[in-house]
């Protein structure tokens, strides 16, 4: 028993900072490769399965979560996509990726990632601690790296070799970074997106983005029963002015005429509004802290790119980790923060590019109108364009 007033004193290699599918992936892959870690995360089980998020799956995270052990759903009820289609001007045009580069992504939810990780950890038998409070990091300069925080009362200290922050945007880890030892890249956009999720079946048996005058859409999907949809809004919008019925008539306006016919509408099982951000960290690492996934970027979700890049950080992560601990070579963490900002930066770059292409601008002058117009234009009728938006969309090669 520790003394009163004295920490319980913990020790592991990898101290894991929340249990998003960052987390929990690095986590996955650690254990599978031996390597002793724990997840410390400040919300309940329940709390972190009900935010509804993405839904989109690079070949790289199928890939990862392979090797992590957990694609056995995923490969049962995941949809294979091979394209998707962009509507305006009241026509629809396929962008197909199967075609134009020989791959595709995978429909599966993002909760249902986290689920499969949570079972597959929870399996495993190793340590994950729920509704830990007042999570704090220490001497990550130094040579004493410890996390701290308090549960059911009981305050707790975990000593490590490493802490891997994957705590999302507003988690403590990037936090903890002094200023001066870090710079900021943000952009924050003048809309949101108002979701709903329904058990309706889908309206296409592709996604459809859509770019009309009253603002932009997506239709996407969790399964062959089960639709998410979003409409662009203003970021002052709250979602509880947003009936079912005003929702799916403003999706319905926003949609070329078959589409709008073909829509299945029915009760909203989730309503919520999302705002659009543009974000990165610079470095990723401070001596033993590494950052990864939200903690450290944030796209706007036009590109579907935040959990494969969130996946892409924790490949790297993870091997510089096994480097470490099986060869004694720390080369592959001393790279990890450039080459992922190199590829983070691609996925800004591309996430950034597709909501510039597809949303409506509240300052957009008739000239920038007429520019997006024609990049629309120009995109569809050049093969050269089409499969730069296939390249980026099914994910860059590492
Ligand atoms: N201490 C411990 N855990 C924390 C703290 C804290 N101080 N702050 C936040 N957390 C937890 C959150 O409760 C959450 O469960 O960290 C977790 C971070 O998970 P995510 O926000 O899902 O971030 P990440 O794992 O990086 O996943 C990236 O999520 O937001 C989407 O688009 C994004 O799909 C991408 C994916
Ligand atoms: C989703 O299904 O939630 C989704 C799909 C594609 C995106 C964004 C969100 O680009």
């Amino acid at each position: 028993m520790a003394p009163k007033g004295t920490p319980h004193a913990h020790s592991t290699r990898v101290a894991i900072v929340g249990a998003g599918p960052a987390g929990l992936l690095l986590g996955q892959l650690l254990t599978v490769a031996g390597i002793d870690n724990i997840v410390i995360e400040q919300r309940s089980p329940e709390h972190v399965l009900s935010r509804i998020r993405a839904g989109i799956l690079e070949c790289v995270t199928v890939d990862a979560l392979a090797r992590a052990g957990v694609d056995a759903r995923l490969r049962a009820e995941g949809l294979v996509h091979r394209g998707i289609e962009l509507s305006f001007g009241g026509v629809r045009h396929r962008i197909d990726f199967h075609a134009l580069i020989g791959r595709d992504v995978t429909v599966y939810g993002q909760t249902e990632v986290t689920r499969d990780l949570m079972a597959a950890r929870q399996e495993a038998g190793m340590p994950s601690v729920y509704e830990a409070q007042d999570v704090s990091l220490h001497d990550f300069d130094g040579r004493r790296p410890r996390v701290c925080y308090r549960k059911d009362g009981i305050e707790h200290e975990v000593s490590c070799d490493f802490i891997a922050g994957c705590d999302g945007f507003h988690g403590v880890s990037r936090a903890s970074v002094p200023d001066a030892s870090k710079q900021i890249f943000e952009r924050v956009y003048p809309f949101g997106w108002l979701g709903i999720l329904s058990e309706t079946p889908p309206v296409a048996d592709e996604l459809i983005y859509a770019s009309h005058p009253r603002g932009f859409a997506l239709c996407s999907m969790r399964s062959k029963t089960r639709s998410r949809y979003y409409v662009q809004v203003p970021s002052a919008e709250k979602a509880e002015g947003w009936s079912d019925d005003r929702f799916w008539d403003e999706l319905r306006s926003r949609l070329d005429a078959e589409a709008a016919e073909a829509l299945v509408t029915g009760p909203s099982i989730e309503k919520s509004i999302a705002p659009l951000r543009s974000f990165v960290c610079e470095p990723m690492r401070f001596g033993s802290l590494f950052l990864a996934g939200d903690a450290a970027h944030i796209v706007p979700p036009t590109g579907a790119k935040g959990l494969n890049l969130a996946a892409s950080d924790v490949l790297y992560l993870a091997d510089g980790f096994i480097a470490h601990y099986r060869h004694g070579d720390s080369q592959e963490l001393d790279l990890y923060s450039a080459r992922c900002l190199s590829r983070v930066w691609k996925a800004e770059r591309f996430s950034w590019w597709m909501t510039s292409l597809l949303h409506r601008f509240p300052d957009a002058d008739a000239f920038a109108h007429r520019i997006q117009q024609a990049e629309l234009d120009y995109l569809v009728s050049s093969e050269a364009a089409c499969r730069s938006l296939a390249e980026n969309y099914v994910g860059l090669p590492r």
